[in-house]
Formats: structure tokens, C-alpha cells, sequence
């Protein structure tokens, strides 16, 4: 829990790292504790829709392609994802799984049918990209398909066909499949009934979806030792009607529920991805973190009807949302990725991590090419994005225990918003290796943070730190990155203690033995 030592006014101009301001103070305190949750991988999700170039052209350009491509999947893409050890891969929508027909989607490419995908920009699509590959995908990456079944426009038997065809060892779908080249079953893990059910997957109420819900759930079977993990399509950011309603009509009939938060305040007037000044970043922080109030008060009317916590609560769509890059398809949601989105995913997963006890899964929205990407692509061009180095910086992270702590910053009010701590950090253990990140979300000022190790006997292992020399720099196509992970000298450890001169507007991992 962050403590509030102090209200720094807002400031209202830009500022860079070179012309920081002399460094103030902050205090956190390691609290190991045996019985604290293990950070589920699964926090780590990323998210695949059928909107814009995310999957065309960002993961798929087809096995003709002069792009370089292994089995029609870009190379490129596909090895920078593999450094981010990508856990679990969420797809087809969103909005598009609601009107998706999967059988659309299987047999030669060449004969599949045309769709106008109505939900993103019209774009006609030719569902070169369906089943098998996504599963090869997959497989390919070494990640858990998530599949988000069509519940809007759908009927209960395609969707009960869809699993049958996907993991039945035999059986009239099992025979469809070998008949489209892939003879054993896949295994599917996570299985979405539905899509934003409240809004573009049906516009239902939530006692009528609770009961949707749990007929078309019915029909979705376990074949062949396969166990589905079924997921309940959750709220809208702070409609806590739904998850009670949820809970108390359909819990016994699904693993998990979902909860969807974009850091938007207003979403007619989104911004610029890239011009912003400190008030702007400022305030986008303050909606990032609207999200431990949601996590805490979603997860509050779960604890009561699942007071030991069998049900998980999964973000399965998070992150930044701004006006789409100029001259781009405004239904593609094609965005620039700045210092600021980086920081935003850093308050965000520690914010999961402290709620790993609930929050068993989060698809950052989404993996290439649409809002808060990982890649961006321009024909056979690749960036990685900061949100892309923060995700790497994490890795460690993943599937390790939280160590619980406590922190003493200054906080910056932000004008009808939750205030901003100078200082947040999160810390997790595995095998013995302790792994501390810090941000400083100041523009100006950089900061003195002590860590008192609790005795633990650590020596420090290894820094990397993610900043800029401006808050709206991003990487581009064409051009050197202009931010990136570098190699942190800035930390030592001294009688227990580490010392860490953090940068201003930056992100510090250290590893600790
Ligand atoms: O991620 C973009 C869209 O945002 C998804 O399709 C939908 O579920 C949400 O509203």
C-alpha cells in the first residue's frame, strides 16, 4: 500500500531526463511472506482481434509473402513475441468474436467466404486466418489459446462444434479437422462464452446473459481428457451489478469472469498518442489506476460468494486508448506507443500483482498493430514498442511469488482523479531470485528510493532501466529505437539496504541473490 507523504502541485510544462530536478526521497519495505499468491503468468496474456492489421499483415501475411514469414507467420513478429514468453493468446474479438462463424474459417484458404467485419471500419475479411492457425500459432509461440466464443450472434451448437472440432479425438468434427490437414486434437485450456456481452456482444442484461451463459456453457464438452476453463464474459469497467448478478446466478458453472478497463476518461476526445503535454500524462496515469479500485471492489463481491477464492477475476482486455495515428482507417485503431504507455503498463501489473490472489489472468489490448501494441508493422518493417520493452523487463516476474511491501512517496494530486504516487513498486521471488522494479512516474524529478531487504542477505544480480529523454518519444519505422532497455548502474546495496537513484520518468528492474 502506498502511503501519502506529500501533494506536489501539477506542473504544466513538458520535461525531459536531462533536465531533472534534484532527487527527493522514497522508502519501501520488503515483507516476504510464505503464504503470499504466486504472480500467474497467465497476468501476461496478450490479446489477438480481428480488427485493423493486428492480425493481418501484424501476425499473418500468408506463406506467399515476400515478407519473411515461417508457415505464413511473420518471423520477425514472431521471435520478438517469443522474448516476452507470451503465456496465453486470447482471439478472435472483442467485438469480432460476436459475429464470428468459425466453420467460415476452416478448409482451403482460397474457397473460404468473404465477411464485412461491420465492427471495425467495414473491412472486408477473408478468413485466410481462422482455426488451424491460429492453433499452429500457438503452438508455434508456445502459448495457451484463448478463444472467445460467439454468443451474440451465435448458436449454442456452433459453439459446441467449435470445441468438439478443436479437441475431439474422433467424431464427425474430429473427422473435419483430419480432413483440414491436422490430426490430433489440439488442447483448449480457456474458453470465453462471449464478448462484452453488455454492449457490442448481444446488449444483454445482465440476468439475461447469466442464463445465456449457462445454456451455452452446457453444450460446451470435455472430450477426450481435454478440460475447458470457462470464462464468463465480466463488466464494463465499474458496473458492479454485473459481476454480483454473475456470481450469484451463474458461478457454479464457470471458472472465471471477466472485467474490461481501458485508461480512457473521455472517450470522445481520446488524445494524441504521441502530443501530450504533463497534464495529459498525468491524468492518464490517475485513469490507470482506477484500476485497483476495480480490481479491489470486483473482487470484493466475488470474496463473498467465493470467500476462498476458486473463481478467478480476468482482465482480459486492459490498457491505452487514444485517437488513431493521422491518416490511418479509424476503425482500425492503429496507435503510437510512447514513454507514457510504458508507464502506464508498469502501474497496471503492479496493480495485478498485488491482486494475484483474484486477478488469475490480463490481455493487454492488444498484440500487434491495434491500441496498446507490442509490435508495429509497415510492410516487412518491425518496431517493438516500450510497452513491449516493459513486458520483457517483467518476464522475471512471471509465475514467481509476491513479495508484499509497503511504500513511502510523495503523491501528485490530479484534479478529480485518484492521485499519482511518485514512486510504485512491485517485488516477487522465485527460486530464491528476488526481482524489484521501480517506477518513477515523475517528469522532472528523480528520486532516491531505499529498499530495506528485511534481512534477506541479498546481493544485487543484474539492473535494466526503460526510459527516454522525452515522455512523447516513441519507436518508429526507419529509425534507430529511441527507447529501449539499457543495462541500470544506478543501485547498490549497502547493511541491508538498496539504494536506487532512479531516473526521472523511468522504470528500474533489479535482480537480487
Ligand atoms: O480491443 C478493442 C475492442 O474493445 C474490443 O473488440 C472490445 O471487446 C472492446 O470494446
Amino acid at each position: 500500500m502506498n502511503l501519502k507523504s506529500l501533494a506536489i502541485a501539477a506542473v504544466a510544462c513538458l520535461s525531459s531526463a536531462a533536465s531533472a530536478a534534484p532527487a527527493a526521497t522514497s522508502k519501501v519495505e520488503l515483507k516476504p511472506a510464505a503464504d503470499a499468491p504466486i504472480i500467474k503468468k497467465e497476468i501476461y496474456g496478450q490479446f489477438a482481434e480481428h480488427l485493423g492489421r493486428c492480425i493481418y499483415g501484424g501476425l499473418w501475411v500468408g506463406p506467399e509473402s515476400g515478407i519473411p514469414n515461417t508457415q505464413g507467420y511473420r518471423t520477425d513478429v514472431l521471435n520478438a513475441l517469443r522474448e516476452l514468453h507470451v503465456p496465453v493468446l486470447r482471439w478472435p474479438g472483442g467485438c469480432f468474436a460476436d459475429e464470428y462463424h468459425w466453420m467460415d474459417g476452416i478448409g482451403p484458404r482460397e474457397k473460404r467466404p468473404l465477411m464485412v467485419n461491420s465492427n471495425w471500419g467495414g473491412t472486408v475479411e477473408d478468413n485466410s486466418f481462422g482455426t488451424n492457425e491460429f492453433f499452429n500459432f500457438c503452438e508455434l509461440l508456445g502459448c495457451e489459446p484463448y478463444l472467445s466464443g460467439n454468443v451474440g450472434s451465435g448458436t449454442v451448437e456452433e459453439l459446441a462444434k467449435w470445441v468438439e472440432y478443436i479437441t475431439a479425438e474422433n467424431g464427425p468434427m474430429a473427422e473435419l479437422r483430419k480432413s483440414n490437414g491436422r490430426e490430433k486434437p489440439w488442447k483448449l485450456k480457456y474458453l470465453g462464452v462471449g464478448n462484452e456481452s453488455w454492449g457490442c456482444g448481444g446488449n444483454f442484461t445482465a440476468d439475461f446473459y447469466a442464463n445465456v451463459y449457462r445454456r451455452y456453457q452446457t453444450y460446451c464438452r470435455d472430450f477426450d481428457g481435454n478440460k475447458l476453463y470457462k470464462i464468463a464474459s465480466g463488466a464494463n469497467a465499474g458496473d458492479y451489478n454485473w459481476t454480483e448478478v454473475l456470481m450469484r446466478d451463474a458461478m457454479h458453472h464457470f471458472n472465471a469472469v471477466s472485467l474490461h478497463y481501458y485508461s480512457v476518461g473521455d472517450w470522445s476526445s481520446k488524445g494524441s498518442a504521441t502530443k501530450f503535454d504533463a497534464s495529459d500524462y498525468y491524468t492518464t496515469l490517475a485513469l490507470c489506476l482506477e484500476m485497483e479500485t476495480l480490481v479491489k471492489r470486483h473482487s470484493e463481491i466475488m470474496d463473498r460468494f467465493d470467500p476462498s477464492i476458486t473463481k478467478g477475476l480476468m482482465v482480459d482486455e486492459w490498457g491505452t486508448w487514444w485517437e488513431v495515428e493521422p491518416g490511418t482507417n479509424p476503425g482500425h485503431l492503429f496507435q503510437q506507443n510512447t514513454m507514457r504507455d510504458a508507464i502506464v503498463a508498469a502501474l497496471t501489473l503492479n496493480i495485478f500483482h498485488e491482486n494475484a490472489a483474484r486477478v488469475h489472468m490480463a490481455n493487454i489490448a492488444q498484440i500487434a498493430n491495434v491500441l496498446q501494441a507490442m509490435v508495429l508493422t509497415k510492410d516487412a518493417e518491425m518496431v517493438l514498442t516500450p510497452t513491449y520493452y516493459l513486458f520483457k523487463m517483467y518476464v522475471p516476474h512471471m509465475d514467481a511469488r509476491l513479495v508484499p511491501l509497503s511504500v513511502a512517496t510523495a503523491s501528485r494530486a490530479v484534479e478529480g482523479r485518484k492521485d499519482v504516487p511518485a514512486i510504485s513498486a512491485t517485488c516477487s521471488e522465485k527460486d530464491g531470485v528476488y526481482t524489484v522494479s521501480l517506477t518513477n512516474t515523475s517528469l522532472d524529478n528523480s528520486e532516491k528510493v531505499t529498499v530495506d531487504l528485511a534481512g534477506l542477505g541479498l546481493g544485487l544480480a543484474g539492473g535494466e532501466v526503460l526510459t527516454a529523454a522525452s515522455v512523447n518519444d516513441y519507436n518508429d519505422f526507419g529509425q534507430p529505437e529511441k527507447v529501449t532497455l539499457k543495462p541500470f548502474s544506478g543501485a547498490r546495496i549497502a547493511k541491508g539496504t538498496l539504494s536506487v537513484d532512479m531516473p526521472a520518468m523511468s522504470v528500474v528492474t533489479l535482480t537480487l541473490k
